[in-house]
């Protein structure tokens, strides 16, 4: 393949009354002229590019290159905003693809038709890592010299691991206190990093963050940072290569602050674009009924991309209103308990580019669903269970058919919650409805509940044989 060009890269504001141009070296997580979101843009007119998708497999057989192993970095020329010498990477992106079986029937799918990209595989335990590794060469590129992020755990434990392996770039992650799954906190204070405990939750972390970004300038590492997305984009391309080269006709994505949709969206776009790809999937990105800001926006306020003039002023009265009635996110799934998605605008336009839509789905969906997909595999963390959660109730509606190939991205992985698995597992539905009263999740229908014995062998063994 060819050398990769960097000077093809460049930052651009997505509102079409703007479209103001940046260099990719200016650390922005705004547009400095308007205040939107930045997307990384590339022009691909110039022959960098390798003509079939196929080609990236030479990736597969260069021993002792860490950008070739990583399963980010195997796609380099699709991000090619910084050279080698940049790049950050602990290896992160070698993660499964898996066709589920089990977890079909389930879904209501037929056999060989759904699959499950476990993205809880990257080292930090989450699809974070595919992002964190471009928004870390990002910072490397331009001499960051502290990074911060706002997080519900996944983030904050993808930047410690970041900052703690690559050792130049301290971080700060800040926490909304009480709204972190322990697992996750646990992985942020081994790192190393310090961790801020703000009174509220994700929602009101991430309002400061943008704050003490910009008062200390301190480089961000949510997914507003651009530079996070062009990682996340290649969790597709491996999804297109667990297809070996082919496009699944539905691609299923939790939705919490819309990074990932936003990504993926652009991800087929460009490969569209470029001719790499002939056919878009379908994009169907799935939230919590307690988090569902996205849901009303589409399919009730019926906002729309409208070609990057989104009607701003209706999504202010929309927030305005949350804001009058006090409605705070709340579900299980506190990855995605987020209701001030900040990538909402990128979401609107990935679900034009890809003819997507929003489905919503109840706590009590979202763990029957994760009991399932943990019968069937490697399992995952709630957030993204709402994945199979939301094909199983778009194939009762028959929105998609039980023939159509169905790619869900699990995102983080099961050990960042274990309290809420083993409430599932272990609580009756007395306990469960007492402890969770202010959550859609009731009783635990497929529970697989351990059986308590005494120290006596008969015992044991009639527990085993029963
Ligand atoms: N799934 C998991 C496991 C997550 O951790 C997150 C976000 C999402 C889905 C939502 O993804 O923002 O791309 O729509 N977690 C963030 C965090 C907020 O701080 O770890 P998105």
């Amino acid at each position: 393949m060819e050398p990769i060009r960097t000077d093809i890269a460049y930052q651009e504001c997505i509102n079409a009354d703007c479209r103001a141009r940046f260099d990719v070296a200016e650390p922005l997580f705004e547009c400095p002229t308007c205040g939107d979101l930045l997307d990384v843009r590339y022009d691909w007119s110039s022959p960098v590019l390798p003509k079939r998708l196929e080609d990236f497999e030479e990736k597969w057989s260069v021993p002792g290159d860490p950008l070739a192993f990583s399963g980010v970095w195997q796609y380099h020329e699709l991000l090619p905003f910084a050279p080698p010498q940049n790049v950050v990477t602990v290896g992160e992106g070698k993660t499964v693809f898996q066709q589920a079986d089990r977890v079909a029937t389930y879904a209501r799918m037929n056999p060989g038709r759904l699959f499950l990209q476990y993205e809880g595989m990257n080292p930090s335990g989450s699809f974070k890592d595919n992002g964190m590794t471009a928004a870390f060469t990002h910072a490397s590129l331009v001499g960051a010299t502290r990074a911060v992020c706002a997080s519900t755990g996944n983030t904050s434990a993808s930047v410690a691991m970041y900052a703690a392996v690559d050792g130049r770039i301290p971080a700060i992650v800040l926490v909304g206190s009480g709204k972190i799954a322990y697992g996750k906190l646990a992985q942020a204070l081994d790192y190393g990093v310090r961790v801020v405990e703000v009174e509220g939750d994700f929602d009101t972390c991430m309002h400061r963050v943008k704050q003490v970004a910009k008062e200390l300038g301190i480089y961000l590492m949510n997914s507003l940072n651009p530079f996070r997305l062009e990682g996340q984009k290649t969790i597709m391309y491996r999804v297109i290569e667990g297809l070996l080269w082919d496009v699944p006709e539905w691609v299923v994505v939790p939705g919490g602050n819309l990074g990932n949709s936003s990504a993926f969206g652009k991800a087929f776009r460009e490969l569209h674009d470029v001719g790499l790809i002939s056919r878009i999937p379908r994009l169907a990105v799935i939230v919590a009924d307690g988090a569902d800001t996205l849901y009303r926006i589409v399919n009730e306020e019926r906002l729309a991309w409208n070609d990057g003039r989104v009607d701003d002023a209706r999504i202010a009265a929309f927030y305005e209103q949350m804001d009058a009635e006090d409605r705070r996110a709340r579900t299980v799934a506190s990855a995605i308990e987020i209701n001030r998605p900040v990538n909402l605008k990128k979401c609107l336009r990935a679900l034009e580019w890809t003819d997507g839509l929003v489905e919503k789905v109840a706590d009590q969906e979202i763990l029957d669903a994760k009991a399932h997909i943990g019968a069937g595999g490697f399992g995952c963390e709630p957030a993204s269970a709402a994945t199979v959660a939301g094909v199983r109730k778009l194939r009762e509606a028959d929105v998609i058919g039980p023939d159509e190939r169905v790619a869900c991205v699990l995102t983080g992985h099961p050990l960042k919650d274990p309290n809420i698995t083993v409430a599932y597992h272990t609580l009756q539905e007395q306990a469960i409805r007492e402890t969770y009263e202010a959550y859609s999740f009731h009783g635990a229908p497929y529970a697989n509940r351990p059986i308590p014995v005494p120290d006596d062998l008969d015992k044991i063994v009639h527990a085993i044989q029963s």
